[in-house]
């Protein structure tokens, strides 16, 4: 029997977004999630911006074109930073973003210093810079741009063990001591990051805050489907789609978040053609 729910396309350059994923089953339990992975094209942090535009629009089209999706969330810092505006020109569906949580971090920090962690392109966008001058302007913010702590949480839902050294190096540099204070709160800007919680929890040299963004994004998901989306009947797999060779991601992982079926649509980048 089709069950009545809403259909969400969940959009990520790999594994990050099933943090984003967990949120939404909690919220929004009846709705149907397709969950897209573009592992030909990870990790997005150090692609050159036009060419990652034109990567995420072409990859988001061709899975809008297969799903029929009636709301995008791209739970990727790295593509809501630099493509949201593009996406929501070219496709006529509501999107949802992911961007740092630096409003929320600057409401929260008693010392004014905050830390911001994310991908190296995250952390080099226009965007980001105008969220910290906008919100975070009384604030001291180190932003710092992490070349492998998404790679790790990928190693870690594939089973591998993560060395609390490599997570610690990664992070040290948003950790200072000012006359002021010491980081009090360290933004989680990249999806993948809050799978690593207990790591980063464990590798910070001292207590800190850790801002995750997805419970906010999951509520504003849902206004916006009370708002704008009728219930459809759906009787669709809960589908996780990747679009390259598995191996980066497997169907194990996807189950363990209530994907019952994984699917390869393949997009390979030019240049593996
Ligand atoms: N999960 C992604 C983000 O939120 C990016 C990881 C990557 O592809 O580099 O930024």
């Amino acid at each position: 029997m089709p069950r009545q729910g809403q259909r969400i396309l969940v959009f990520d350059s790999g594994t990050g977004g099933l943090s984003v994923v967990r949120a939404l089953r909690e919220q929004i339990p009846q709705a149907h999630l397709t969950y897209a992975a573009d592992t030909a094209a990870f990790p997005y942090g150090d692609w050159n911006e036009p060419l990652l535009v034109e990567r995420i629009c072409s990859a988001v089209g061709n899975l809008i074109a297969e799903t029929a999706p009636q709301i995008v969330v791209v739970a990727c810092n790295t593509a809501s930073t630099v493509a949201l505006e593009q996406l929501r020109n070219r496709f006529n569906v509501p999107f949802v973003g992911t961007v740092p949580a630096i409003k929320p971090a600057a409401a929260l920090t008693r010392s004014g210093v905050i830390g911001v962690i994310a991908t190296p392109g995250t952390v080099s966008r226009e965007y980001t810079r105008a969220l910290v001058d906008t919100y975070a302007f009384h604030c001291e913010v180190i932003l710092h741009g992490c070349e492998g702590l998404a790679g790790l949480a990928e190693g870690k839902l594939q089973g591998r063990a993560v060395s609390i050294e490599d997570v610690r190096r990664e992070i040290a540099p948003v950790f200072v001591a000012r006359a002021a204070g010491r980081t009090d709160v360290v933004v989680l800007g990249c999806t993948h990051y809050p799978l690593l919680l207990e790591e980063l929890t464990e590798a910070a040299p001292w207590r800190c805050s850790f801002v995750d963004p997805a419970d906010a994004i999951a509520r504003r998901a849902a206004d916006i489907l009370q708002q704008d989306v009728a219930a459809d009947a759906c009787d669709l797999e809960q589908l996780a789609i990747v679009t390259g060779p598995e191996g980066l991601c497997s169907a194990n992982t996807f189950a363990g978040f209530g994907f019952t079926q994984t699917k390869l649509l393949a997009m390979p980048v030019e240049s593996d053609i």
